[in-house]
């Protein structure tokens, strides 16, 4: 069963989605964190920022795990992943470097990349709590809809309204990579917990298909109907057609 909650502002998803954030570190202090990138959680890191520089939270002894990384970027790539990550969080908090775990995107062979990713979750998962935000395609991670859907951590072609929706981040589309590593749905589905934001109106079609409770691959983001603790926090233009 999906919570959702609807919040008048982009930042009051933001306030709320760090409120359940420290709330888990205080309950566990060594909790795993699923992390995501993207336009939406931006005000979330901000915010967790806030409450770390306040002495509210301490990420010392967390473990991250992000959702996905582009294929072909080094770290360093400014629209890399692992540059976004370390840009809106790790250098500001007081994560451990040791335990701060991405998939690699300048890899010889993905599918040892996969395996290697997949061994990490195992071996420090289970995440204690996702954060995921929506493709205006229903994805999650990079599970872009499709016929079939691969449950563990895979390398997968971008759709391309995800290539024309990032491009905003790249100087022309062009840029954009054609393919991602991606944590598949079996391992977003075996956190404990899952924390789903969603802002803007160009996300209310899909929120809307989603409050519709049919699942399909066409829609990956419909398989958090099957998990237990999933709550989605939105703002009022993302709700706006509940
Ligand atoms: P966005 O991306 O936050 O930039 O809209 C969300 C997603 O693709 O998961």
């Amino acid at each position: 069963m999906i919570k959702w909650h609807i919040e008048k502002s982009p930042n009051e998803v933001a306030v709320k989605a760090a409120m359940i954030y420290r709330q888990q570190i205080m309950d566990k202090p060594q909790s795993v964190l699923g992390f995501a990138t993207g336009s939406t959680p931006e005000l979330f890191y901000r915010e967790l920022i806030m409450l770390y520089q306040d002495r509210q939270l301490s990420f010392k002894e967390c473990k991250s795990f992000n959702l996905d990384e582009y294929c072909g970027l080094n770290p360093s790539h400014r629209q890399s992943y692992h540059y976004y990550m370390e840009e809106k969080l790790f250098k500001h908090v007081d994560f451990d470097d040791g335990h701060i775990y991405l998939p690699h995107g300048n890899v010889d062979d993905y599918h040892r990349e996969c395996k290697r990713y997949d061994a990490l979750l195992i071996e420090h998962g289970p995440i204690d709590i996702q954060l995921l935000g929506i493709g205006r395609n229903g994805h999650i991670g990079f599970n872009e809809p499709n016929d079939v859907l691969i449950p563990s951590t895979h390398v997968v072609h971008l759709d391309d309204k995800t290539i024309k929706d990032n491009a905003r981040f790249f100087s022309c589309e062009d840029l954009v990579p054609k393919s991602a590593i991606t944590m598949g749905l079996k391992t977003i589905q075996q956190s404990n917990k899952i924390l789903l934001l969603a802002t803007g109106p160009e996300k209310a079609e899909i929120l809307k298909a989603l409050r519709s409770e049919k699942i399909s691959t066409q829609l990956p983001a419909s398989f958090l109907h099957l998990h237990a603790d999933v709550t989605i926090i939105c703002d009022e233009s993302a709700a706006k057609h509940f």
